[in-house]
Protein backbone atom coordinates (compact mmCIF):
# COMPACT_ATOMS: atom_id res chain seq x y z
CA UNK A 1 0.00 0.00 0.00
CA UNK A 2 3.05 2.65 0.69
CA UNK A 3 4.65 2.45 -2.22
CA UNK A 4 2.09 3.56 -4.58
CA UNK A 5 2.64 6.26 -6.85
CA UNK A 6 0.25 7.55 -9.16
CA UNK A 7 1.64 8.37 -13.04
CA UNK A 8 -1.03 9.96 -15.30
CA UNK A 9 -0.20 9.73 -18.88
CA UNK A 10 1.62 6.79 -17.79
CA UNK A 11 1.85 4.59 -21.12
CA UNK A 12 3.19 8.20 -22.77
CA UNK A 13 6.54 8.25 -24.02
CA UNK A 14 8.28 9.68 -20.46
CA UNK A 15 5.54 8.51 -18.45
CA UNK A 16 6.52 4.61 -19.94
CA UNK A 17 10.08 5.44 -19.31
CA UNK A 18 9.58 6.69 -15.49
CA UNK A 19 7.31 4.16 -14.69
CA UNK A 20 9.95 1.28 -15.55
CA UNK A 21 12.14 3.22 -13.01
CA UNK A 22 9.78 3.36 -10.66
CA UNK A 23 9.32 -0.57 -10.61
CA UNK A 24 13.04 -1.37 -10.62
CA UNK A 25 13.08 1.19 -7.58
CA UNK A 26 10.35 -0.88 -5.94
CA UNK A 27 7.39 1.00 -6.09
CA UNK A 28 3.52 -0.19 -7.15
CA UNK A 29 2.99 2.93 -9.72
CA UNK A 30 -0.44 2.96 -10.80
CA UNK A 31 -1.06 4.61 -14.41
CA UNK A 32 -4.35 6.60 -15.77
CA UNK A 33 -4.05 7.42 -19.50
CA UNK A 34 -6.68 8.40 -21.61
CA UNK A 35 -4.77 6.80 -24.30
CA UNK A 36 -5.43 9.78 -26.57
CA UNK A 37 -1.84 9.74 -27.88
CA UNK A 38 -0.72 6.19 -26.66
CA UNK A 39 -0.90 2.77 -26.93
CA UNK A 40 -2.13 0.18 -24.82
CA UNK A 41 0.45 -2.42 -26.10
CA UNK A 42 2.94 0.22 -23.90
CA UNK A 43 2.45 -2.05 -21.00
CA UNK A 44 3.48 -5.26 -22.85
CA UNK A 45 7.07 -3.59 -23.12
CA UNK A 46 7.38 -2.73 -19.33
CA UNK A 47 6.25 -6.17 -17.97
CA UNK A 48 9.03 -7.04 -20.04
CA UNK A 49 11.69 -5.01 -19.04
CA UNK A 50 10.16 -5.09 -15.41
CA UNK A 51 8.81 -8.99 -14.97
CA UNK A 52 5.70 -6.46 -13.74
CA UNK A 53 2.69 -5.35 -15.65
CA UNK A 54 1.56 -2.01 -13.45
CA UNK A 55 -2.01 -1.56 -12.76
CA UNK A 56 -3.70 0.23 -15.72
CA UNK A 57 -6.90 2.49 -15.57
CA UNK A 58 -8.31 4.01 -18.74
CA UNK A 59 -9.44 7.61 -17.53
CA UNK A 60 -9.44 10.85 -18.78
CA UNK A 61 -8.62 14.13 -16.13
CA UNK A 62 -11.25 15.71 -17.45
CA UNK A 63 -13.31 13.13 -16.38
CA UNK A 64 -14.55 13.98 -13.05
CA UNK A 65 -16.74 11.37 -11.28
CA UNK A 66 -14.32 8.99 -12.64
CA UNK A 67 -11.28 10.62 -11.19
CA UNK A 68 -13.20 10.97 -8.22
CA UNK A 69 -13.85 7.09 -8.33
CA UNK A 70 -10.67 6.20 -8.98
CA UNK A 71 -9.20 8.01 -5.96
CA UNK A 72 -11.81 6.42 -3.73
CA UNK A 73 -10.95 2.63 -5.24
CA UNK A 74 -6.98 3.42 -4.88
CA UNK A 75 -6.30 4.59 -1.31
CA UNK A 76 -2.75 5.11 0.14
CA UNK A 77 -1.33 7.09 -2.73
CA UNK A 78 2.17 8.42 -1.56
CA UNK A 79 2.70 10.79 -4.80
CA UNK A 80 1.40 11.84 -8.06
CA UNK A 81 3.70 11.88 -11.05
CA UNK A 82 1.54 14.06 -13.63
CA UNK A 83 2.76 13.57 -17.37
CA UNK A 84 -0.90 13.28 -18.92
CA UNK A 85 -1.48 16.54 -21.25
CA UNK A 86 -1.31 17.78 -25.23
CA UNK A 87 2.16 18.27 -26.43
CA UNK A 88 2.12 19.13 -30.03
CA UNK A 89 3.30 22.89 -30.24
CA UNK A 90 1.85 23.46 -33.97
CA UNK A 91 -1.62 21.74 -32.83
CA UNK A 92 -2.38 23.83 -30.63
CA UNK A 93 -1.77 27.13 -32.34
CA UNK A 94 -4.45 25.40 -34.16
CA UNK A 95 -6.80 24.48 -31.59
CA UNK A 96 -5.73 26.71 -28.35
CA UNK A 97 -9.13 25.35 -26.38
CA UNK A 98 -8.45 21.58 -27.01
CA UNK A 99 -5.11 22.59 -24.58
CA UNK A 100 -6.62 24.67 -22.58
CA UNK A 101 -9.41 22.33 -21.41
CA UNK A 102 -7.14 19.46 -20.95
CA UNK A 103 -3.96 20.64 -19.60
CA UNK A 104 -5.25 23.22 -17.43
CA UNK A 105 -8.50 21.73 -16.26
CA UNK A 106 -6.67 18.64 -16.27
CA UNK A 107 -4.64 19.64 -14.35
CA UNK A 108 -7.37 21.70 -11.59
CA UNK A 109 -9.55 18.38 -11.66
CA UNK A 110 -6.55 16.23 -10.34
CA UNK A 111 -5.18 18.82 -7.80
CA UNK A 112 -8.70 19.07 -6.51
CA UNK A 113 -8.96 15.26 -5.76
CA UNK A 114 -5.62 14.94 -4.76
CA UNK A 115 -6.19 17.53 -1.89
CA UNK A 116 -9.57 15.97 -1.02
CA UNK A 117 -7.60 12.31 -0.30
CA UNK A 118 -4.78 14.12 1.69
CA UNK A 119 -1.96 13.58 -1.33
CA UNK A 120 0.37 16.25 -1.00
CA UNK A 121 3.13 15.39 -3.58
CA UNK A 122 3.38 16.20 -6.97
CA UNK A 123 6.19 15.82 -9.24
CA UNK A 124 4.76 18.25 -12.89
CA UNK A 125 6.27 18.00 -16.61
CA UNK A 126 7.26 21.19 -17.48
CA UNK A 127 9.34 22.44 -20.09
CA UNK A 128 11.88 24.53 -21.48
CA UNK A 129 9.70 26.49 -23.39
CA UNK A 130 8.71 28.56 -20.50
CA UNK A 131 11.92 30.39 -21.35
CA UNK A 132 11.46 31.44 -24.64
CA UNK A 133 14.69 32.74 -26.43
CA UNK A 134 16.64 33.31 -22.91
CA UNK A 135 18.96 36.50 -23.32
CA UNK A 136 22.00 34.40 -21.11
CA UNK A 137 23.23 30.76 -22.07
CA UNK A 138 23.16 28.69 -20.21
CA UNK A 139 19.79 29.26 -19.29
CA UNK A 140 18.86 29.20 -15.27
CA UNK A 141 15.71 28.61 -13.24
CA UNK A 142 15.93 31.88 -12.22
CA UNK A 143 15.95 33.40 -16.02
CA UNK A 144 12.61 35.56 -16.77
CA UNK A 145 9.54 33.73 -17.94
CA UNK A 146 9.26 35.17 -21.55
CA UNK A 147 5.66 35.52 -23.14
CA UNK A 148 4.81 31.76 -24.15
CA UNK A 149 5.50 31.20 -28.14
CA UNK A 150 2.59 29.07 -28.09
CA UNK A 151 -1.16 27.99 -26.15
CA UNK A 152 0.84 24.68 -25.25
CA UNK A 153 3.47 26.59 -23.88
CA UNK A 154 1.40 28.79 -22.18
CA UNK A 155 -0.44 26.20 -20.66
CA UNK A 156 3.18 24.52 -18.96
CA UNK A 157 3.76 28.30 -17.73
CA UNK A 158 -0.10 28.55 -16.63
CA UNK A 159 0.18 24.50 -14.94
CA UNK A 160 3.16 26.15 -12.94
CA UNK A 161 1.74 29.08 -11.93
CA UNK A 162 -1.68 27.04 -10.99
CA UNK A 163 0.70 24.48 -8.70
CA UNK A 164 2.85 27.38 -6.75
CA UNK A 165 -0.64 28.98 -5.96
CA UNK A 166 -1.92 26.10 -4.69
CA UNK A 167 0.69 25.16 -2.88
CA UNK A 168 0.86 28.66 -1.14
CA UNK A 169 -2.67 28.05 -0.17
CA UNK A 170 -2.44 23.93 0.55
CA UNK A 171 -0.70 21.15 2.34
CA UNK A 172 0.67 20.62 -1.11
CA UNK A 173 3.90 20.48 -1.96
CA UNK A 174 5.63 20.38 -5.53
CA UNK A 175 8.61 19.77 -8.22
CA UNK A 176 8.08 20.87 -11.61
CA UNK A 177 11.10 19.35 -14.18
CA UNK A 178 11.31 21.82 -16.90
CA UNK A 179 12.77 19.08 -19.64
CA UNK A 180 14.73 20.45 -22.28
CA UNK A 181 14.52 18.07 -25.78
CA UNK A 182 13.84 14.69 -24.98
CA UNK A 183 15.23 11.86 -27.08
CA UNK A 184 16.18 8.59 -27.26
CA UNK A 185 14.67 5.05 -25.54
CA UNK A 186 15.26 2.58 -23.41
CA UNK A 187 18.31 0.58 -23.56
CA UNK A 188 16.20 -2.92 -24.08
CA UNK A 189 14.31 -1.36 -27.11
CA UNK A 190 11.29 -2.45 -25.46
CA UNK A 191 9.80 0.85 -25.06
CA UNK A 192 10.22 4.13 -26.77
CA UNK A 193 8.33 7.24 -28.30
CA UNK A 194 5.68 6.24 -30.91
CA UNK A 195 5.09 9.10 -32.80
CA UNK A 196 1.30 9.57 -34.54
CA UNK A 197 1.75 10.15 -38.27
CA UNK A 198 4.83 12.16 -39.51
CA UNK A 199 6.84 13.14 -36.40
CA UNK A 200 7.09 16.64 -35.85
CA UNK A 201 10.63 16.63 -33.54
CA UNK A 202 13.67 15.90 -34.77
CA UNK A 203 14.93 12.54 -33.75
CA UNK A 204 11.85 10.20 -34.58
CA UNK A 205 11.51 11.97 -37.79
CA UNK A 206 15.35 11.04 -37.87
CA UNK A 207 15.06 7.33 -37.33
CA UNK A 208 11.74 7.22 -39.54
CA UNK A 209 13.41 8.75 -42.70
CA UNK A 210 16.46 6.47 -41.93
CA UNK A 211 14.06 3.74 -42.12
CA UNK A 212 12.55 4.75 -44.92
CA UNK A 213 9.37 4.87 -43.39
CA UNK A 214 9.22 9.05 -44.50
CA UNK A 215 10.78 11.08 -46.96
CA UNK A 216 13.99 13.18 -46.30
CA UNK A 217 14.52 15.53 -43.79
CA UNK A 218 14.26 18.76 -44.13
CA UNK A 219 16.27 20.65 -41.34
CA UNK A 220 14.74 24.28 -41.15
CA UNK A 221 16.78 26.91 -41.45
CA UNK A 222 20.73 27.48 -42.48
CA UNK A 223 21.00 30.79 -41.05
CA UNK A 224 20.98 30.95 -37.57
CA UNK A 225 23.17 32.92 -35.57
CA UNK A 226 24.87 29.71 -34.80
CA UNK A 227 28.35 28.01 -35.87
CA UNK A 228 26.79 26.36 -38.10
CA UNK A 229 24.01 28.13 -38.72
CA UNK A 230 21.90 25.49 -37.62
CA UNK A 231 18.97 25.68 -34.18
CA UNK A 232 20.87 24.29 -30.75
CA UNK A 233 18.77 21.99 -28.55
CA UNK A 234 19.75 20.44 -25.34
CA UNK A 235 18.97 16.88 -25.98
CA UNK A 236 18.48 14.69 -22.88
CA UNK A 237 17.80 10.92 -22.49
CA UNK A 238 14.46 10.17 -21.90
CA UNK A 239 15.84 7.42 -19.18
CA UNK A 240 17.87 10.43 -18.14
CA UNK A 241 14.15 12.62 -17.55
CA UNK A 242 12.67 9.04 -15.86
CA UNK A 243 15.53 8.93 -13.66
CA UNK A 244 14.90 12.60 -12.69
CA UNK A 245 11.13 12.44 -11.76
CA UNK A 246 12.69 10.00 -9.16
CA UNK A 247 14.74 12.35 -7.58
CA UNK A 248 12.23 15.07 -7.45
CA UNK A 249 10.10 12.55 -5.70
CA UNK A 250 12.68 11.84 -3.18
CA UNK A 251 13.88 15.20 -2.36
CA UNK A 252 9.75 16.00 -1.60
CA UNK A 253 8.58 13.23 0.17
CA UNK A 254 11.83 13.09 2.24
CA UNK A 255 11.07 16.75 3.41
CA UNK A 256 14.37 18.41 1.73
CA UNK A 257 12.84 20.82 -0.22
CA UNK A 258 13.56 24.39 0.37
CA UNK A 259 10.18 25.52 -0.63
CA UNK A 260 6.89 24.31 -1.34
CA UNK A 261 7.22 24.20 -4.86
CA UNK A 262 10.41 24.25 -6.66
CA UNK A 263 11.48 24.11 -10.42
CA UNK A 264 14.29 22.54 -11.71
CA UNK A 265 15.88 22.40 -15.50
CA UNK A 266 16.58 18.89 -16.69
CA UNK A 267 19.13 18.83 -19.54
CA UNK A 268 22.69 17.88 -19.97
CA UNK A 269 23.79 21.03 -20.23
CA UNK A 270 25.22 20.62 -23.60
CA UNK A 271 23.89 22.17 -26.66
CA UNK A 272 23.77 20.12 -30.33
CA UNK A 273 22.99 21.47 -33.34
CA UNK A 274 20.72 19.81 -35.81
CA UNK A 275 23.66 18.97 -38.14
CA UNK A 276 25.50 17.53 -35.59
CA UNK A 277 22.46 15.63 -34.64
CA UNK A 278 22.48 14.23 -37.90
CA UNK A 279 26.24 13.39 -38.23
CA UNK A 280 26.08 11.67 -35.23
CA UNK A 281 23.28 9.28 -36.07
CA UNK A 282 24.64 8.61 -39.11
CA UNK A 283 27.61 7.70 -37.28
CA UNK A 284 25.92 5.42 -34.45
CA UNK A 285 23.38 3.65 -37.62
CA UNK A 286 26.38 3.71 -40.34
CA UNK A 287 23.23 5.05 -42.61
CA UNK A 288 23.64 7.81 -44.82
CA UNK A 289 20.83 10.39 -44.10
CA UNK A 290 19.30 12.46 -47.03
CA UNK A 291 18.02 15.70 -46.04
CA UNK A 292 17.93 19.26 -47.12
CA UNK A 293 17.76 22.88 -46.39
CA UNK A 294 14.71 24.16 -45.89
CA UNK A 295 13.12 27.79 -44.08
CA UNK A 296 13.11 28.67 -40.95
CA UNK A 297 10.10 26.98 -39.12
CA UNK A 298 7.86 29.90 -37.61
CA UNK A 299 8.34 29.72 -33.91
CA UNK A 300 11.55 27.88 -33.05
CA UNK A 301 14.15 29.79 -30.71
CA UNK A 302 17.78 29.92 -32.32
CA UNK A 303 19.48 28.54 -29.38
CA UNK A 304 18.54 26.86 -26.03
CA UNK A 305 20.79 24.94 -23.56
CA UNK A 306 20.20 24.60 -19.68
CA UNK A 307 22.25 25.60 -16.91
CA UNK A 308 21.73 22.14 -14.77
CA UNK A 309 23.45 23.28 -11.65
CA UNK A 310 20.79 23.57 -9.66
CA UNK A 311 19.83 19.57 -10.26
CA UNK A 312 22.51 18.45 -10.40
CA UNK A 313 23.12 19.91 -6.51
CA UNK A 314 20.09 19.93 -4.49
CA UNK A 315 18.11 17.06 -6.37
CA UNK A 316 21.49 15.16 -7.03
CA UNK A 317 20.13 14.32 -10.33
CA UNK A 318 22.65 14.60 -13.46
CA UNK A 319 22.55 13.42 -16.94
CA UNK A 320 24.41 10.02 -17.24
CA UNK A 321 24.01 9.13 -21.35
CA UNK A 322 25.54 11.24 -24.09
CA UNK A 323 24.35 12.30 -27.57
CA UNK A 324 25.74 9.42 -29.02
CA UNK A 325 23.53 6.68 -26.78
CA UNK A 326 20.51 8.91 -27.23
CA UNK A 327 20.62 8.32 -30.98
CA UNK A 328 21.99 4.74 -30.51
CA UNK A 329 18.77 3.48 -28.67
CA UNK A 330 16.02 5.63 -30.66
CA UNK A 331 17.35 3.65 -33.47
CA UNK A 332 17.05 0.30 -32.18
CA UNK A 333 13.92 1.36 -31.03
CA UNK A 334 12.93 2.00 -34.45
CA UNK A 335 14.42 -1.17 -36.12
CA UNK A 336 12.48 -2.86 -33.42
CA UNK A 337 9.21 -1.38 -34.11
CA UNK A 338 9.48 -2.36 -37.39
CA UNK A 339 10.57 -6.00 -37.35
CA UNK A 340 7.05 -5.96 -35.07
CA UNK A 341 5.49 -4.47 -38.13
CA UNK A 342 6.88 -6.83 -40.37
CA UNK A 343 6.60 -10.40 -37.73
N1 LIG B 1 13.97 20.20 -36.87
C1 LIG B 1 14.29 20.11 -38.21
N2 LIG B 1 13.55 19.27 -38.99
C2 LIG B 1 12.52 18.52 -38.50
C3 LIG B 1 12.22 18.62 -37.11
C4 LIG B 1 12.96 19.49 -36.32
O1 LIG B 1 15.19 20.77 -38.69
O2 LIG B 1 11.88 17.79 -39.26
C5 LIG B 1 14.77 21.09 -36.01
C6 LIG B 1 13.95 22.22 -35.41
O3 LIG B 1 13.87 23.31 -36.30
C7 LIG B 1 14.75 22.51 -34.14
C8 LIG B 1 15.33 21.15 -33.75
O4 LIG B 1 15.26 20.35 -34.93
O5 LIG B 1 15.79 23.36 -34.46
C9 LIG B 1 14.56 20.47 -32.65
O6 LIG B 1 13.19 20.43 -33.01
P1 LIG B 1 12.14 19.52 -32.24
O7 LIG B 1 10.82 19.70 -32.91
O8 LIG B 1 12.66 18.14 -32.07
O9 LIG B 1 12.12 20.15 -30.79
P2 LIG B 1 11.73 21.64 -30.35
O10 LIG B 1 12.96 22.18 -29.69
O11 LIG B 1 11.14 22.45 -31.39
O12 LIG B 1 10.53 21.31 -29.37
C10 LIG B 1 10.74 20.93 -28.08
C11 LIG B 1 9.56 20.11 -27.57
C12 LIG B 1 8.35 20.97 -27.37
C13 LIG B 1 8.69 22.26 -26.67
C14 LIG B 1 9.80 22.97 -27.35
C15 LIG B 1 10.22 24.21 -26.64
O13 LIG B 1 9.26 19.06 -28.47
O14 LIG B 1 7.45 20.23 -26.60
O15 LIG B 1 10.92 22.11 -27.38
O16 LIG B 1 11.24 24.86 -27.31
F1 LIG B 1 7.64 23.10 -26.63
Amino acid sequence: MNNRILVTGGTGYIGSHTVVELINQGYEPLIIDNLDNSNISVLDGIEKITGQRPSFQELDLLDEAGLNSFFRLNEGIKAVIHFAAHKAVGESVQNPLKYYRNNISGLINLLSEMQKNNINHLVFSSSCTVYGQPELLPVTEISPIMPAMSPYGNTKQIGEEVIRDFCNSSSLRSVALRYFNPVGAHHSAEIGELPIGVPNNLVPFITQSAAGKIGPLKIFGKDYNTPDGTCIRDYIHVADVADAHIFAMHRMLNGKQSSKFEVFNIGTGKGTSVLEAVLMFEEVSGIKLHYSFVDRRSGDVEKVYADTQLANKELGWKAQRDLREMLRSAWLWQQNLIAGENA
